[in-house]
């Protein structure tokens, strides 16, 4: 589907699922929009291109995130407002009273986070540990390998990354860390791998890309995060709004998942009850049983959809 907007050269980024979550989000003209995730504006251009008396919020907890969007976003100046902050607050993010139409949650990290080596992301450059989306946050990826206790490591590895070999990649961060602080990511990837048994060290993509998932998602408080931001944005919806929400890999949909399905539930007495005595009601409605993913014009054009899941809900 042609939006008929053409974002400045520099800025291309080819939105994941564009078409779908627009027609998720069903975009009315006047309507109130939240873009929890803004990242290059991608998304964000093409639901402000459709507003007339309409208004869209994008979030972004990475300041420079919202430098690049704030020119991707020119063209529609007067219909957009960016804030700085996490989307698990919403509820302070947004101007009080604000009761959206709909909010779309394009989760994870963005590619121009991801390409930037100074960003400290990723595997594919040698440069010093960082990971945070926010750079004014406290803790980075290095403090996480070098200062964590081996039981969180283990748990992290496990949980965030499902890292069927996180007691050994575990066991050797705390051996070398012993030794000399693991200072880049270069130092870490090479560790990893030699940490995993020969079989693992042949398994598809980095053999350290769990580990470097699970690092990013502790470093972010990612998981806590979508659960408290999915919320938020469900308290906050109109009756009739939409939540869209796009994940990456299967940690995060789980969490998708299990949140709207939590919101989606009703009644949560014991079978036995003869009256229910919990008083709880559904807040959403799932538009999306299944989630929806990329159709095969988009796999062929863009390698980040390929693992990307939409689910929809409606608010009650
Ligand atoms: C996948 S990108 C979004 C890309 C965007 N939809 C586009 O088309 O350009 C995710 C963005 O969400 C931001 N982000 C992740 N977690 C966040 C949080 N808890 N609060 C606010 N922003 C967050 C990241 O900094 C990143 O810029």
């Amino acid at each position: 589907m042609s939006s008929g907007f053409d974002p400045a050269p520099a800025f291309t980024h080819e939105p994941v699922l564009l078409r779908e979550s627009l027609e998720a989000l069903a975009i009315k003209p006047d309507g109130l929009y939240v873009d929890a995730t803004l990242g290059a504006g991608g998304h964000a251009a093409h639901i402000a291109q459709r507003l007339t008396t309409g208004r869209l919020f994008g979030i972004d907890r990475d300041p420079e995130a919202l430098r690049r969007a704030v020119q991707t976003l020119a063209p529609f100046e007067g219909r957009v407002v960016l804030l700085h902050g996490d989307y698990r607050n919403l509820d302070s993010l947004l101007p009080d009273g604000t009761r959206p139409d709909g909010v779309l949650f394009d989760l994870g990290v963005s590619s121009p986070q991801f390409d930037d080596p100074a960003r400290g992301f990723s595997y594919r450059y040698d440069t010093r540990l960082d990971m945070r989306m926010n750079p004014n946050d406290p803790i980075s990826a290095y403090e996480v390998v070098n200062q964590w206790p081996p039981e969180e490591l283990r748990r992290i590895l496990w949980a965030y990354g499902e890292e069927e070999y996180a007691p050994l990649i575990a066991a050797a961060l705390i051996r070398r860390r012993a030794e000399a602080p693991i200072e880049t990511t270069g130092q870490l990837a090479e560790l990893v791998t030699r940490a995993l048994p020969p079989k693992a060290r042949r398994r598809k993509g980095h053999p350290a890309k769990q580990c470097f998932q699970a690092l990013r998602m502790a470093v972010n408080d990612e998981l806590a995060g979508i659960r408290e931001g999915l919320r938020a944005a469900i308290g906050l919806l109109k009756p009739g709004g939409r939540l869209a929400a796009i994940s990456f890999h299967s940690v995060e949909d789980r969490a998708v998942k299990t949140t709207l399905a939590e919101a989606a539930r009703g009644c949560t007495c014991p079978p036995d009850f003869p009256v229910c005595v919990c008083g709880k009601t559904p807040l959403i409605a799932l538009v999306t049983r299944k989630p929806l993913t990329a159709a095969p014009a988009e796999l062929e054009q863009n390698r980040r959809a390929h693992s990307a899941k939409l689910r929809v809900a409606e608010k009650i």
